[in-house]
């Protein structure tokens, strides 16, 4: 009898102890995949792997290593091997990264360089990369396409466009190397376990989190920056999108790469758009708290609206958001009261 032996693919998830991170490992071991972690905890509780072994039930690998360490980053790599990369690791505080941009330079685009070469030196092919909505600062034209012209408006922006560029540029060079790059929009929400979530340990500068506080009575109230946009109720529209639909799409992209349909460049988004003080109404509804607010300026950078073009994620990944804005706020609720 013919034996037929399937190999599982093995994936590092750099990051992976993150907020979108530990929802992808969750997602990839569910679709099949076998997950190792690296990290180095700067931005993730230290019991992270521990909560996914949970959640999977089965243990995680973790190589405790900062990306920003060629050596370190090389040793991983030289330890076991990957099929593909899903680059998650970065620093992603816009305030933060105005005041440091070296800082944000160094582990945003220093590190990538330091994980696309131990993918060359180690013969890795494949690479989910993380980039941002922001990447598209101001944008001409509403809902935002893949072709629209990039324009950062912070440093942490420009890392991440930079990163796309450098990506971009070497898969062009090097055939071997195929690229999937994600833009997410605005990601909320938690896993269903409650297990994990989104939990910054820094105080927070997004809005539910900012919100979240707000709920738990850590905060008076919410300060939203500006009332006098041109949108329905005057506050800033964002294209907020659950992170198990997000993560879902990890694996799509891998898939992709995988089944060899080329590089892809996609926005991540549900193409609807929420104002703040929408937002505030549902965070209201799921946590039963009252969220008192005041409207102050607005806050530089900002674009009154942002949301995606989700044709191209649907037409090549076939990518389609399932979650609303109620199932985020819910689970954001869920975690964050027991956290
Ligand atoms: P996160 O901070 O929760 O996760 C990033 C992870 O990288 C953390 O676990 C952190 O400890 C780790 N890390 C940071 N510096 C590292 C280093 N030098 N070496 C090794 N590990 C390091 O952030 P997130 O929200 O999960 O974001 C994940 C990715 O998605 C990032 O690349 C981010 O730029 C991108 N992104 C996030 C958002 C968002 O709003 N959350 C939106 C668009 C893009
Ligand atoms: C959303 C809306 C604010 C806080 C940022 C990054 C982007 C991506 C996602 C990583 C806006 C308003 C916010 C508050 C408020 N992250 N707001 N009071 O700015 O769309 O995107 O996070 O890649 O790169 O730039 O998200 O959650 O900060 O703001 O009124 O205390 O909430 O003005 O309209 P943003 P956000």
């Amino acid at each position: 009898m013919t034996q037929h032996l399937i190999q599982t693919r093995r994936i590092l998830l750099t990051g992976g102890a993150g907020f979108i991170g530990s929802h992808t490992y969750v997602a990839l071991v569910r679709a099949g995949y076998s997950v190792a972690i690296l990290d180095n905890f700067a931005n993730a509780r230290r019991d992270v792997p521990d909560r996914l072994a949970q959640i999977v039930n089965a243990p995680t690998t973790v190589y405790d290593c900062d990306i920003r360490s060629e050596k370190d980053v090389s040793q991983v790599f030289d330890s076991e091997r990957f099929d593909a990369v899903v680059h998650f690791a970065a620093l992603k505080s816009v305030p933060e990264g105005q005041a440091d941009p070296l800082g944000y330079y160094e582990t945003n685009c220093g590190g990538l360089f330091n994980i696309a070469s131990a993918m060359k030196a180690t013969g890795v092919e494949k690479m989910v990369f993380s980039s941002s909505a922001a990447i598209y600062g101001e944008p001409a034209e509403m809902p935002i396409r893949e072709d629209s012209r990039p324009s950062p408006q912070s440093v942490y922006a420009q890392t991440k466009l930079v990163g796309e560029e450098f990506l971009t540029s070497l898969s062009a060079a090097d055939q071997d190397l195929q690229v999937g790059i994600l833009r997410y929009f605005n990601p909320v929400g938690a896993h269903p376990s409650g297990l994990i979530g989104e939990d910054p340990s820094q105080p927070p500068t997004n809005l539910v989190p900012v919100i979240a506080r707000v709920a738990l009575g850590l905060i008076p109230s919410l300060t939203v920056y500006g009332g006098d946009y041109p949108t329905a109720d005057g506050t800033g529209v964002r294209d907020y999108i659950h992170v198990q639909d997000l993560a879902h799409g990890h694996v799509l992209s891998l898939d992709a790469l995988f089944a060899g349909r080329g590089n892809h460049c996609v926005n991540l988004g549900t193409g609807t758009g929420y104002s703040v003080l929408d937002v505030v109404k549902a965070y209201e509804r799921a946590s039963g708290q009252h969220i008192p607010y005041e409207i102050t300026n607005r806050r530089p950078g900002d674009p009154a609206v942002s949301c995606a073009a989700t044709d191209l994620a649907r037409k090549l990944l076939g990518f389609e958001a399932q979650l609303g804005l109620d199932d985020m706020c819910a689970g954001n609720w869920q975690f964050i009261k027991e956290a």
